[in-house]
């Protein structure tokens, strides 16, 4: 809290942050959030809005309680964008360039040489090209990579094949060697990495998640790396977080599992848009990346 006052004061000297639990809170116009406790929103009477302290608002709007005519904001932060692309690339490299096997090699003290693989005739699949997906499809681009995205509606991205609807989530899942999912969380993406999502991925593919957890059904995604469906996965997100100790993910020698760290937010960073939606909220004016509640993003 210290860290966001200093920051908010620096872009606008009215701000004041108080503590949920203190007896300033019932004043509150804004709350600056990640994950509340249950009540907390609905206790607050001077609500106008909450801000996200992430891209994703899913977290807040599946509370039932949420009252309708609260402001939602979530940020959207170039920084935060190109950390999720810079962790992508990260997870796709290692896997491109087999470092898993040549770490392995090392421990053994081996000088091994594996078949050297060409990125151009390496497809990677985005699924989901809003801010994040659009930075991390142009990154992989610049590497060499075929790159398919798919979205909502069609999108004109230089070097990047739009893909919408069934169909082309479809041709995503066939032709991806790697399918990199970023995609909100909502109610048509909730569990849409099924058992037969998997089955449709071209043999040996490479998953790799830092949307939500949610998206996932782990079993299966487990069974198709176990059966050598997929060639493994590197996953930032769970169904629960943080995952459970006993969760077979940690222990499997095809899955990474990264605590939720793709890209983190950092007050420095954002805390010039979070105090514009802040002394927006208190204009009674539309704030920028405001959530629209139906569409859940
Ligand atoms: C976010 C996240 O939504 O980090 O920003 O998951």
């Amino acid at each position: 809290m210290a860290a966001w006052q200093e920051w908010l004061e620096k872009s606008d000297a009215r701000i004041r942050l108080v503590a949920p639990d203190s007896d300033e809170a019932a004043l509150a116009e804004v709350m600056l959030t990640w994950n509340p406790p249950a009540g907390l929103i609905v206790s607050l009477p001077r609500l106008k809005g909450v801000i996200s302290l992430g891209h994703g608002v899913d977290h807040l709007l599946q509370d039932r309680d949420f009252p309708a005519n609260l402001i939602v904001v979530r940020l959207v932060d170039p920084y935060m964008c190109e950390a999720m692309a810079e962790w992508v690339l990260l997870a796709l490299l290692q896997q491109h360039r087999d470092a898993s096997a040549y770490m392995a090699a090392e421990s053994r003290r081996e000088w091994i040489n594996l078949a050297p693989k060409i990125a151009g005739e390496h497809t990677v699949a985005v699924m989901g090209l809003g801010a994040i997906g659009v930075q991390v499809a142009q990154l992989v681009a610049r590497f060499g990579f075929r790159v398919l995205g798919w979205s909502r509606s069609q999108k004109a991205i230089e070097n990047i094949t739009s893909l919408t609807g069934e169909d082309g989530f479809g041709q995503c899942l066939a032709e991806a060697d790697y399918v990199v999912s970023v995609l909100p969380l909502t109610s048509s993406t909730r569990d849409i990495y099924s058992a037969d999502a998997f089955a449709r991925m071209k043999q040996g593919c490479y998953f790799i998640n830092c949307g939500r957890g949610l998206q996932v059904d782990e079993d299966a995604l487990l069974a198709a790396v176990d059966s050598g469906q997929l060639s493994g996965a590197a996953l930032d997100v769970f169904r629960v977080e943080p995952l459970p100790r006993d969760h077979p993910f940690w222990s499997h020698p095809r899955i990474q599992v990264w605590p939720h760290i793709a890209a983190q937010t950092h007050p420095g960073q954002t805390a010039g848009q979070v105090a514009d939606a802040i002394a927006a909220i208190h204009a009674g004016k539309p704030p920028a990346n405001r959530v629209d509640r139906a569409q859940g993003y």
